[in-house]
């Protein structure tokens, strides 16, 4: 509590309030007294102004810029650690000892198989099924498999589901791919690191010889990374208040993917290389582009660009414009989608609406393009930033669940309804 103190006028009534200070960033009005004292309540669209939470894990800065895990700089982390060192620190607040991670990581890699049972799963699903479909309802059957580590407050059953997600939602993913291409299942291997089996499971093949190359695997642990956690954004917010109602890990988790999904969220990621296709198809067309997302009555957007919170350039886009040509050169590869989002990016940051605006490219705008180069289709990117999203989601569940302020999420509403009819029969209507 901080001894500064807010005071809110509301008609007759006068109300002193607490201020919450952030360790650094916003500090917080509590308005937990406003109703019962007041009869009144805040209106926040989209809650731009209103913190569901106290958290400890992930501080963003979106006038600066600035992205830290457990106080840790993305740019750090992305250059030294790796995701599963990145999932233990989101989870526990430390860095690991080299024999808490070696531990940690061998957990993990001992869950990596799925259930067989959970191969049917996948075969009832049309060829065509977007993978983050599947990846949702996956996520939500696999609780049906593990009853007895539903209950959020016994800490060994929530380890055990923590563990368990994280070894199998590339098992899904990859699974569910190969369904898409019509090719045989590969199943884990589990003297590979996390990356390197998640490659070899999309892409080999039981006929031949495939080895991963570590560039590639170094790239896509880096790129899971940069996704680790992001406060509390739309999917987190979900997976919390979905575990707010005391569902279980699965349940929240398939729900935050869902979330996800949404072309505003990770869905944009899909939606950025595609408006990079199209433009490379209308021959560089960038001003047909510009226009449509200004204007309003298209709902087209320029994808990739704009954050709710950033208002300065997103430091995880900042780190990918230079990873992607470094990951693509050192492929020896080259991708004229590259170019054209460079170009892109040049003629919308010199256009007085996104300046006027403060839209920014955010993390969506180069991580495809980096995919892409790593070999994934188009339809597996927001599958890729849920896979790295996970441990951020199951951090911030887990300390929901933890916190004794902690209440059902249940916000209220202004009702601006009919305020009492009489019913009419239908053939008086
Ligand atoms: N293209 C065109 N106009 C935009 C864009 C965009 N990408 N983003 C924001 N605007 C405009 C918006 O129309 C509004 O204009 P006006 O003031 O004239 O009404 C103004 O900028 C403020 O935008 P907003 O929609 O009110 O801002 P928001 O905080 O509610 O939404 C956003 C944030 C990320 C949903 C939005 O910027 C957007 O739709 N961006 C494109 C989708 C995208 O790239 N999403 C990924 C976000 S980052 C990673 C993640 O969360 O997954």
């Amino acid at each position: 509590m901080s001894e500064e103190r807010a005071t809110l006028n509301v008609g007759d009534d006068t109300l002193d309030l607490d201020l919450v200070p952030g360790t650094i960033g916003d500090t917080g009005i509590d308005i937990n007294r406003l109703r019962p004292t007041t009869g009144r309540i805040t209106l926040d669209f989209g809650f731009a102004n209103t913190a569901s939470c106290a958290s400890k894990i992930t501080y963003v800065n979106g006038e600066e810029g600035i992205l830290r895990y457990r106080g840790y700089p993305i740019e750090q982390i992305a250059d030294q650690s790796t995701f599963l060192e990145v999932a233990y620190l989101l989870f526990h607040g430390e860095l690991p000892t080299a024999a808490e991670l070696a531990s940690f990581t061998e957990e993990i890699t001992h869950h990596t198989l799925l259930n067989e049972e959970m191969k049917k799963f996948f075969d009832a699903f049309p060829k065509s099924a977007h993978p983050m479909a599947i990846l949702s309802s996956a996520t939500s059957a696999m609780a049906t498999f593990y009853p007895a580590f539903h209950n959020p407050v016994d800490p060994y059953a929530v380890s055990q589901s923590m563990i368990r997600l994280i070894a199998k939602l590339p098992t899904v993913a990859a699974f569910a791919f190969k369904k898409s291409i019509g090719q045989p299942y590969v199943y884990p291997r589990n003297e590979m690191d996390y990356a390197t089996n998640f490659l070899n499971m999309m892409f080999s093949v039981p006929t031949e010889d495939f080895e991963v190359d570590p560039v590639i695997a170094r790239a896509l642990d880096v790129l899971l990374i940069l996704h680790a956690d992001h406060e509390q954004n739309c999917s987190t917010s979900t997976v919390r208040l979905v575990g707010s109602s005391r569902a279980n890990l699965f349940a929240s988790v398939s729900a935050g993917i869902s979330a996800l999904w949404g072309p505003l969220h990770g869905g944009a990621n899909q939606r950025v290389l595609e408006m990079l296709a199209q433009i490379h198809e209308d021959g560089h067309d960038y001003e047909k582009a510009i226009a449509r997302a200004k204007d309003k009555d298209d709902p087209f957007r320029l994808w990739g660009f704009g954050h709710r919170v950033y208002k300065n350039y997103d430091p995880r886009a900042r780190i990918l414009r230079g990873f992607t040509h470094e990951v693509l050169e050192r492929m020896g590869a080259d991708d004229p989608l590259l170019d054209i989002a460079m170009k892109l990016e040049d003629v919308a940051m010199n256009d007085e609406y996104f300046v006027e605006r403060n839209l920014y490219p955010n993390v969506d705008f180069y991580s495809g393009i980096t995919f892409r180069a790593l070999g994934f289709p188009v339809r597996m990117f927001t599958v890729l930033f849920a896979i790295g999203r996970l441990p951020g989601w199951i951090a911030q569940w887990k300390e929901m669940v933890e916190d004794p302020n902690t209440r059902i999420g249940r916000p209220r509403q202004v009702y601006r309804g009919e305020v009492l009819r009489d019913y009419v029969p239908a053939e008086q209507r």
